[in-house]
């Protein structure tokens, strides 16, 4: 009996161990050029809040970078964020020498912070198989390199030339020294299409071969305005929420949301921060996007319980532009951004309700409604009026009495100066 036992403990260990079902958040750390501690700490514990077990910190170049990833690991390492651990992703769009690579990985490998995938430090990228990095020896150089000083590392960097499913297989053999790999591309590739799971069903089977981990990217946005040739929306509607059933389905070891703080790129999940130097992509001003972390949090729930959650608050997350695609703008980069036919002129929102509601959705002369089912996730839609400055209306209705209302907080125009494919996100709860 007793042995039996042990046996199943033992079974259980191993399928626990085996299937990690943990969640990161991409970090952008030139956005912390004017952070302080605090504000570690305040993104720490939010991401925290919502079942986010840690960041991968996207680091662009060996500069002030160095001296914000020393604050990351202090504050990760803190009694204030127990359990909350990083790892460190280096930006191959920018230049980098494999010593500096070597010694930043070495400076953090022994923090009590450091994300260790069976044992050994995990290290990812953004790129990373273009120019002068195309080859493996690059990456055998690092990983040797690193062993000399004691430091093993699994290494799953996002080549975003995989993106191909075909292509996995040419993933194993030109890389022979990548241990885990990240699918990068969360986003439709410039196709009014959704997304499908092609890319993460493929690689995620490749990795099989290998010890390190199949990282899916799950983004709520793509759109970015700043200059001529960094100007396009990606189709990304409903992605929030359908990218998130399609990581319940594939089950990968880690997600990674793809981003906590990338405001150029409108895939902010953090709140908007005074501390954050937004630059040029004046399309994030008042762009609230922390809503979107409710829907994350049930997701994450989900999926690292394998349980679908109860829902026990009524809750509508909307998010909507604030012009019509084709509305001509005169400021921004001054063209369209690419691929600005796709996204549709409509007030999106997700409902959670604990049980049936009926939603109601209103913005100027245009009216919507739907069924939101009880313990689900609902979605619905209604198109832009043609009025201009039209703020949308919710309310969620329970057998025709009102439960909650409640407001959007950017008006819908007509015009515009500059073009502004960001959403704002707002939430009745
Ligand atoms: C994408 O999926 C949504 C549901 O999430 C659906 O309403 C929409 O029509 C799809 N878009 C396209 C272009 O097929
Ligand atoms: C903002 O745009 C201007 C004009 O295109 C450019 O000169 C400047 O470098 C940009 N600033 C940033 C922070 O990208």
């Amino acid at each position: 009996m007793t042995v039996i036992i042990q046996l199943l403990l033992g079974l259980l260990y191993i399928a626990k161990f085996a299937t990690a079902q943990l969640v990161f958040a991409h970090w952008m750390l030139d956005e912390a050029y004017s952070f302080a501690q605090s504000d570690w700490e305040n993104d720490m514990a939010s991401a925290r809040s919502i079942g986010i077990d840690g960041f991968a910190l996207n680091m662009n170049a060996n500069d002030y970078e160095a001296s914000k990833l020393f604050d990351a690991y202090a504050a990760a390492a803190t009694f204030s964020n127990p359990d909350f651990k990083l790892f460190i992703s280096f930006d191959m769009s920018y230049t980098w020498s494999v010593s500096d690579m070597i010694s930043i990985v070495v400076a953090h490998a022994g923090s009590p912070a450091q994300f260790q995938w069976k044992g050994d430090v995990l290290v990812s990228t953004y790129s990373g198989d273009t120019g002068s990095y195309a080859n493996d020896a690059f990456w055998s150089g690092f990983k040797s390199g690193l062993a000399d000083q004691g430091v093993s590392i699994s290494l799953a960097p996002a080549f975003t030339t995989f993106r191909d499913p075909s292509l996995a297989s040419s993933l194993l053999s030109t890389y022979p020294s990548i241990d885990g790999f990240m699918n990068w591309w969360s986003w439709p590739n410039d196709v009014l299409a959704n997304l499908t799971t092609d890319t993460d069903v493929a690689y995620q089977s490749a990795m099989k071969q290998r010890t390190g981990p199949y990282i899916m990217a799950v983004s709520p946005w793509q759109y970015k305005d700043l200059s001529a040739d960094q100007n396009w929306v990606e189709y990304s509607d409903t992605l929030w929420n359908y990218r998130w059933q399609q990581a319940l389905q594939i089950k990968p070891d880690i997600v990674e949301i793809v981003t906590w703080n990338d405001y150029g790129e409108s895939h902010y999940i953090a709140d908007l921060n005074s501390n954050i130097n937004i630059g040029n992509a004046t399309y994030v001003d008042g762009q609230d996007h922390s809503p979107w972390r409710t829907v994350a949090q049930y997701y994450i729930s989900w999926y690292k319980t394998d349980t679908q959650p109860t829902i026990t608050e009524d809750q509508v997350v909307f998010w909507y532009r604030k012009n019509p695609k084709g509305a001509v703008c005169t400021g921004g980069v001054t063209a369209p951004p690419r691929n600005a036919n796709f996204p549709a002129d409509e007030v999106f929102a997700l409902a959670m309700v604990a049980t049936d509601a009926t939603v109601t959705l209103d913005i100027g002369s245009s009216h919507a409604e739907f069924t939101a089912h009880g313990n689900e996730v609902s979605l619905g839609s209604v198109p832009f009026p043609a009025e201009d400055s039209q703020i949308p209306y919710f309310q969620i209705l329970s057998s025709g009495v009102k439960v909650k209302d409640g407001y959007g907080s950017v008006y819908v125009e007509q015009t515009c100066t500059d073009y502004n494919f960001n959403p704002f996100v707002g939430m009745i709860a």
